[in-house]
Formats: C-alpha cells, structure tokens, sequence
C-alpha cells in the first residue's frame, strides 16, 4: 500500500491553475492601484492641512501601490508565455470555430480588464502628481540670477519685525536687533543685525562700508552654511574688551567693529555689510543693497 492509499494519507494538494493566477494577479494590481490613488489624494489632503505625517505616509503608501500594482500586472499579462501558432491545416472544423468563438469572447473580458487596469493605472499615477504638487510647489520660485538682490535698496527703512523704525537717535548702544527692510518682513534673505557701539570703536574699512554714527548692519545669514549669526556678546577681560557675534550652528565669530570680519569658528568669510544713512525724519535707511551675495558662498572665499 502507497502513502495515498492509505486512509490517513493528506488530502491532494489542489492544482493551481493558470487562470486562477491570472486572477489572483488582476485582483492584486487593481487593489494596489485603488491604493495608491488613496495614497496620492491622502497625501495632498496631508499638504494643505499641514499634516507632515499624512503627506509622507500618503506618498509612500502611493509608490508603494504602484509599485506593487505594475508588478501583479505583469504577472496578470503572464510576459513569460510562449505562444506557438500552428498552421498546417487551413481548414478549420466545427470545433475549431467554437473555440475561436469562445477565445474570441475571453479576449473581450481580458481587453476589458485590461483597459480598468489602464485606467487605474493612470489614476494612481495623477494622484501620486497631486500629493507631489504641494511640497514641489513649495521649493518657491525658480532663482532667475537674482540671488544678490534682496529687499534692501536705496533709502529702504530698517524696521523691527513689528514694523517700526529704528531712530538715529537712539542712545542704546550694544544691544544686538534684528530688522527687516520695510515691506519685507519675515523674508530670509533681507533679515540683518543691527548694533549701535561708540563710533570710536568702529574700524576704518567698517564705516568706509557705511556705518554711520556707531550703527553697524550686517546679514544675519551665516557664511558658513546658512544658520542664522544671533548671538551678540562682549568679552571684557584685560587688556581688550571684545564684542562678539556668534553663530550658534558651529561657533563662528564676526567682530562686529571690524566689518564682521571672521575671528573663530569655520564661517570662511565676513558677513555682508548693509551700508547705513538717515532719512529726513531720523530713521535708520540703507544706501542701498549688502556689498555682496549673502550666505555661504565659498567661491567668493578671499573676500574679507
Ligand atoms: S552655520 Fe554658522 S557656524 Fe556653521
């Protein structure tokens, strides 16, 4: 007596066929594409409310869908099959066009799913578009050469974020502020130090650079890599008193009474200089943009 003769014998293992496979895969790939549409709307649902979580889960969950969809229709399409069309007889039978009949009408169902999963193919890819619109639309306008102008020009008032302007003749001296210049507030690149020391303390390059009365303005942006320089401190320790500006990111320090010139710390160049004048009612303007391109720009490394 063999194994399968006997009573205790495991039950066979039912043959899986071809057509069950394809089934399975076409189920699959419309269930991973149906996914991924949800990924992709999900994900831009997460964008515009400000939901991070929701826009990455929703992102990875429509690549994942696609990802997994394109494969079960790979499978679905069966890609390894050899087809051998046999030609020796032209004559066909009567049961030779039943099965041409009955293959005629399996293709029609095959085409028919076909074209779903087209289209829920097309649709998981728009949606994945959509989740991808905000955060693409998000990295701002194209830079179009621009990069040395910032909100600063010819008579721009220095205000605080509050929008107020700094008078001239304020006797606070050694305080360290950040302005904006009027109409830019709260933009990057625009952003400044502004200090008031005794302008006896203030280097010849420094007021050549356009200190006026013991104010000094420099970029708040860090030429080492971008953090911002709001730090303000004075070491008064025998023999020299020294004032500090220090980025926090990796320690750089700019003396503020020298043109903001790097004294410590890996920052490679100065911080660009907002040159200073008085309007007509005592408030603090510029003269015009920062002496050079703000941020780290190592290829201008020898400027001083
Ligand atoms: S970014 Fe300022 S020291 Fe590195």
């Amino acid at each position: 007596m063999t194994i399968d003769e006997r009573d205790d014998a495991p039950p066979a293992i039912p043959e899986v066929t071809q057509e069950a496979i394809e089934a399975r895969a076409f189920r699959v790939a419309v269930a991973a594409f149906v996914i991924a549409v949800a990924g992709g709307l999900s994900a831009a649902w997460g964008y515009w409310s400000d939901e991070d979580r929701v826009l990455g889960v929703g992102l990875g969950v429509a690549l994942l869908g696609i990802g997994f969809g394109m494969v079960s229709w790979s499978k679905y399409l069966d890609l390894d099959e050899n087809v051998v069309q046999q030609r020796e007889r032209l004559r066909t039978t009567v049961e030779e066009r039943d099965d041409f009949a009955e293959e005629i009408k399996l293709t029609k169902e095959t085409v028919g799913r076909r074209k779903l999963l087209t289209v829920l193919f097309a649709g998981s890819l728009a949606s994945l578009a959509v989740g991808f619109i905000g955060p693409i639309g998000s990295l701002g306008p194209k830079p179009q050469g621009e990069r040395q102008r910032t909100g600063w020009g010819e008579g721009t008032r220095l205000v605080t974020s509050n929008g107020q302007p700094i008078p001239a003749s304020s006797q606070i001296f050694d305080q360290l502020a950040t302005v904006f210049p009027e109409g830019s507030i709260g933009v990057d690149d625009g952003q400044v130090v502004l200090l008031r020391v005794q302008p006896g303390l203030l280097t010849e390059r420094t007021i050549e650079r356009g200190a006026i009365e013991g104010w000094v303005a420099y970029s708040k942006i860090c030429t080492h890599a971008g953090c911002s320089v709001g730090l303000f401190g004075i070491d008064d320790r025998k023999p020299d008193t020294l004032r500090q500006l220090v980025c926090p990111c990796h320690q750089s320090v700019f003396d503020p009474v020298d043109s903001a010139r790097p004294i410590g710390g890996p920052a490679p160049r100065s911080l660009p200089q907002l040159a200073l004048a008085i309007d007509d009612e005592g408030f603090l303007v510029s003269q015009s943009d920062f002496d050079r391109v703000v941020g780290p720009i190592s290829w201008t490394e020898g400027e001083t």
